[in-house]
């Protein structure tokens, strides 16, 4: 084990003024709100509006929050990680774009996909980045805008995605108590029927969009079979991170789980013997925002992490890809 530990020392968040709620899609598709909300738990999702705004403009956002609130100097950044199925452009990658907006002049950056397991996924590369020795300091984002590949005619999908951005300040700290200390993820492509996004890459280019195939350049979910899988999977992988460290449901003082569904979130804290009161909930507002929902859980909850709590993280998303990650909080929050 390397004597360096990668710790979680701010957090930042953005979420668009735009709010969707479910009265208003009430008009659009054939649902209604009682069938959101028993169904899923979420009564309104933020959407980014306006031209020429990508995920990069809530990234900013958040990113310069992170930097005011940690009073840290955007130069002394050695890299900036952004997991987002929704860039701005294919090239240059977001966190490029992200590291000019806001002076991070002396930082690498790279996008990561991992679909709704994303920012577990860079986090997890982030903290072996530091572990190494090599860097001291980076920025870890998670963001999305949904709204760009959302078919707002497809009442499977149309209600469950929204948009927003969050981001942690990762530093290096030898022997601490703090940050984070384990991890697992895992992927199976075998999942590819059931969640995707066919359109747009190199199989079906963007050159051969036409009126027969646009479907095929949206979201697209099989809803049933990926709750079922996401169910189990989410549930083994958390548990199996808190039986590797010797933690049962009394020693987490929280549970911070992907927004997907609000029944997949209870199923996984019942297993992991977790109760209610320590679950990290805010899909009921955004929605699933697919790589915003871990670190917007760390936006909302943050004034009430405590200094040497016990967190589990734990995501599921296309691909299949999931994962799990223990952390001890390393700060109380004024
Ligand atoms: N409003 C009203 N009815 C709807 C609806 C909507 N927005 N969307 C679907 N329905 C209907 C279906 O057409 C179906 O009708 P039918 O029985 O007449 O065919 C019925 O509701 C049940 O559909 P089903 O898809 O089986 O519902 P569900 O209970 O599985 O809930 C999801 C649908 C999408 C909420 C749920 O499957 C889910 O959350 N899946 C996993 C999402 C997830 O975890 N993603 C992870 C990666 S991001």
């Amino acid at each position: 084990m390397s004597p360096i530990r990668a710790v979680i020392k701010g957090v930042g968040g953005y979420v668009p003024e735009y709010i969707l709620t479910n009265q208003e899609l009430e008009k659009m598709v054939e649902t209604n709100d009682e069938w959101i909300t028993s169904r899923t738990g979420i009564k309104e999702r933020r959407l980014l509006k306006g031209d020429d705004q990508g995920t990069s403009a809530m990234a900013v956002k958040a990113v310069r929050e992170l930097l005011e609130k940690t009073n840290t100097n955007p130069e002394d950044i050695d890299f900036i990680l952004c997991s987002t199925i929704t860039p701005d452009f294919l090239c240059p990658v977001t966190s490029n774009l992200i590291c000019d907006m806001v002076g991070a002049k002396n930082a690498f950056s790279f996008d990561l996909m991992a679909a709704c397991s994303g920012f577990l996924f860079a986090l997890s590369t982030g903290a072996n980045f530091i572990e190494s020795g090599r860097y001291k300091k980076g920025i870890i984002i998670g963001g999305d805008k949904m709204s760009s590949i959302v078919n707002y005619t497809d009442r499977n999908t149309c209600i469950l995605f929204g948009d927003g951005a969050g981001c942690v300040l990762l530093e290096a700290e030898e022997n601490s108590p703090y940050g984070i200390i384990d991890m697992a993820m895992k992927t199976d492509g075998s999942g590819l029927p059931y969640l995707n996004i066919r359109g747009g890459g190199s199989r079906l280019a963007p050159q051969e969009y036409n009126k027969d195939n646009h479907e095929k350049y949206f979201i697209y979910q099989e809803g049933a079979t990926v709750f079922k899988t996401a169910v189990t999977r989410m549930a083994d992988i958390a548990a199996h991170i808190m039986e590797r460290n010797n933690l049962t449901g009394e020693d987490v003082q929280w549970l911070v789980p992907h927004q997907a569904n609000k029944r997949i979130i209870d199923a996984t804290a019942d297993r992991m013997g977790v109760s209610a009161s320590k679950v990290t909930l805010n899909i009921e507002k955004y929605g699933n925002t697919t790589n915003g929902t871990l670190p917007l859980c760390f936006w909302d909850f943050e004034k009430q992490f405590k200094k040497g709590d016990n967190i589990i993280l734990a995501a599921f998303g296309g691909g299949f890809t999931w994962g799990s990650m223990y952390i001890k909080w390393a700060y109380d929050s004024h």
